[in-house]
């Protein structure tokens, strides 16, 4: 296992993170979902690192978010946290982890926490979810909060689609984010609101807001590496920049390696290991005479 290279930077912290937002600093978010992701996005020297539940649709195999277990999520959380040194590592309760009691949340908050390494955990959704948070924070777990589109409950929203795009939605999108930021949240992800209306809520928050197709006044940005690296080429949401096409990548090289195979120019003297002369000479006078075929 090799182990996050050593930098100058400083772990980031819940204070840096406040501090970034009072200066105008933009945060930067990325999610991770395991070790050699966990090496990239420390090298690259982003803030803060989400094991999102969206690990059930990248790296899984599931449909959506919604099936993926706590137990999956934490086995990721932890590579993740091998790999990582300063930015701080946020972990996503799924779906069914968190909703039915105060009890409920606490526990799994906690999970995150001591088996995985986190250093704070993400929850979907206000109204209710607002108390639930309210419970992990006075537990001593450090929440964000992800309101608008917020994919585990997205049936109940009426599919994966922008949010706040009426005014009774949009200010049922910023109680929902008041009640969040009232319940003790660090800070909340905006996930799919018109920019006007994010500009028009910013005015009304005091923890730094990280969007994700929220337009461009929050004090972050937070993407799905797997999407920003085009890691696979499945649907792209509108508010996905493209900065790399890692799946063509990985394919050319595995198409060239198998070529190579199957032509027998891979493995040559390069990749092969020797042995001294005299230990195969001996080797040799050991070995019973060929048969030879009749
Ligand atoms: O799970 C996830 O990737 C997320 C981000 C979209 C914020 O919740």
């Amino acid at each position: 296992m090799s182990s996050p290279p050593r930098s100058d930077r400083k772990p980031i912290t819940l204070t840096k993170l406040a501090e970034m937002r009072a200066l105008g600093e933009p945060i930067v978010m990325v999610t991770a979902y395991d070790h050699p992701s966990a090496l990239v996005v420390e090298q690259a020297g982003v803030d803060v690192v989400l094991v999102g539940d969206s690990a059930a649709n990248n790296v899984l195999g599931y449909e959506n978010t919604v099936p993926v277990t706590t137990e999956e999520l934490l086995m990721l959380a932890a590579a993740v946290r091998r790999g990582l040194r300063t930015p701080l590592l946020v972990g996503d309760l799924p779906f069914g982890s968190y909703e039915a009691s105060d009890a409920q949340a606490i526990g799994t908050a906690h999970r995150f926490i001591k088996e995985a390494g986190c250093d704070a955990v993400k929850l979907e959704g206000g109204g209710a979810m607002a108390e639930r948070a309210r419970a992990i924070v006075r537990a001593g777990v450090p929440v964000m909060g992800h309101v608008g589109l917020t994919p585990q409950t997205a049936t109940a929203l009426g599919g994966y689609r922008a949010q706040g795009r009426t005014a009774e939605r949009a200010r049922q999108v910023l109680d929902d984010a008041l009640a969040l930021q009232e319940a003790g949240c660090f800070a909340i992800v905006f996930e799919a609101i018109p920019a006007d209306v994010t500009d028009t809520i910013m005015a009304h928050m005091e923890v730094p807001i990280i969007g994700i197709g929220a337009g461009a006044s929050t004090d972050g940005q937070v993407l799905v590496l797997h999407d920003l690296l085009g890691i696979h080429d499945g649907h792209k949401p509108k508010f996905v920049k493209r900065y790399a096409d890692v799946k063509a990548e990985m394919v050319r090289g595995v198409t060239a390696y198998a070529e190579d195979v199957r032509t027998r120019t891979f493995p040559t003297a390069e990749h092969a290991y020797g042995i001294a002369p005299e230990e195969l000479e001996r080797l040799r006078a050991k070995l019973p005479p060929h048969r030879t075929a009749v």
